[in-house]
């Protein structure tokens, strides 16, 4: 543990942020996997899509938006966001020495290389994610032997933020994003296929729908929720209560004086249109959003 972990409360909320909704699919992991912990979660929907944006215009957002969730207060951040992921933690890391940091391309690599038997992965992504070869490092950084094909599949960022996630138009655009994909695999295709933008789980099953029989759908959301899980245990930063798995109460709920609290809360933020953000969002998170709950900030 680090001087500046150690002076931070395990009371303090865990700051997760993306460039929309689409990281409300690892916060919905985390509150699964830590329901006694608070969070805040930050969408920098006035800025999105990142995806399309250069690594050094992408690298200065992030540092932005975790200002943002630092001066509030966290204990941990998470990027919950691929494009982000690939460009920025350095820079992050370098900002807030004292901060645990994680992003979710690490996490996403270790679940494929667990999924590829044949060490046959195909990656689709952000563009800014598929140039920054992020997951080649990745996942050959663990199994050298791999063999990997990346497409950007940036339509999919619209398609999740809009709200449509099946039906006919996402089923064509799935076609012509993965059938090329596959076809650049050996017989039987891949093992897997990472969902390496966190906006791209809510499409899922259009995604299966397309994919040859037995290629793997990855998240990285659950297996970034259990590393978050183990650096706070590591640090002895985990909230009293977060060792209770399946413990259950209302979003928000806040305990009565002198309980373990058993789920969390959760303060969200937006850079531009709240209600929008609560809408759409919904989606994401799988629970309800009250408009009144995502504040409207400015970077
Ligand atoms: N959800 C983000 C990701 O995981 C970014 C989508 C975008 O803003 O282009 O990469």
């Amino acid at each position: 543990m680090t001087a500046e972990t150690s002076a931070l409360p395990a009371n303090l909320p865990i700051g997760v942020f993306d460039s929309g909704v689409g990281g409300l699919t690892v916060l919905r992991a985390l509150r699964q996997a830590l329901p006694a912990e608070d969070f805040l979660y930050l969408g920098d929907t006035a800025r999105l899509p990142y995806g399309t944006k250069s690594g050094s215009t992408v690298a200065r957002y992030a540092l932005q938006t975790t200002r943002v969730l630092v001066d509030i207060g966290v204990k941990m951040l998470v990027v919950a966001c691929n494009t982000a992921s690939s460009v920025a933690m350095p820079g992050l890391c370098a900002a807030y020495p004292g901060l645990p940091c994680t992003g979710v391309i690490e996490p996403g690599a270790a679940a494929a290389c667990g999924c590829a038997p044949r060490g046959r992965i195909a990656v689709i992504a952000t563009g800014g994610t598929v140039r920054g070869a992020a997951y080649q490092g990745a996942i050959l950084r663990r199994r050298p032997e791999a063999t990997i094909c990346s497409r950007p599949a940036q339509l999919f960022v619209s398609l999740a933020e809009e709200g449509w996630t099946d039906g006919q138009i996402v089923t064509d655009i799935a076609r012509r994003y993965l059938d090329p994909l596959m076809a650049e695999f050996p017989e039987g295709g891949p093992d897997c296929l990472v969902l390496g933008c966190t906006h791209f789980p809510v499409l899922a099953r259009a995604i299966q729908a397309v994919l040859p029989e037995g290629v793997r759908l990855i998240d990285s959301a659950e297996t970034t929720a259990r590393w978050v899980a183990e650096e706070l245990a590591a640090r002895g930063l985990l909230r009293p209560g977060s060792d209770l798995p399946g413990a259950a109460g209302a979003a928000g709920a806040t305990p009565g004086p002198g309980t373990v609290p058993t789920k969390g809360t959760v303060r969200f933020f937006a850079t531009d249109d709240p209600e929008r953000f609560a809408k759409v969002g919904e989606i994401f998170l799988g629970e309800s959003i009250r408009p009144a709950d995502v504040s409207l900030v400015d970077l």
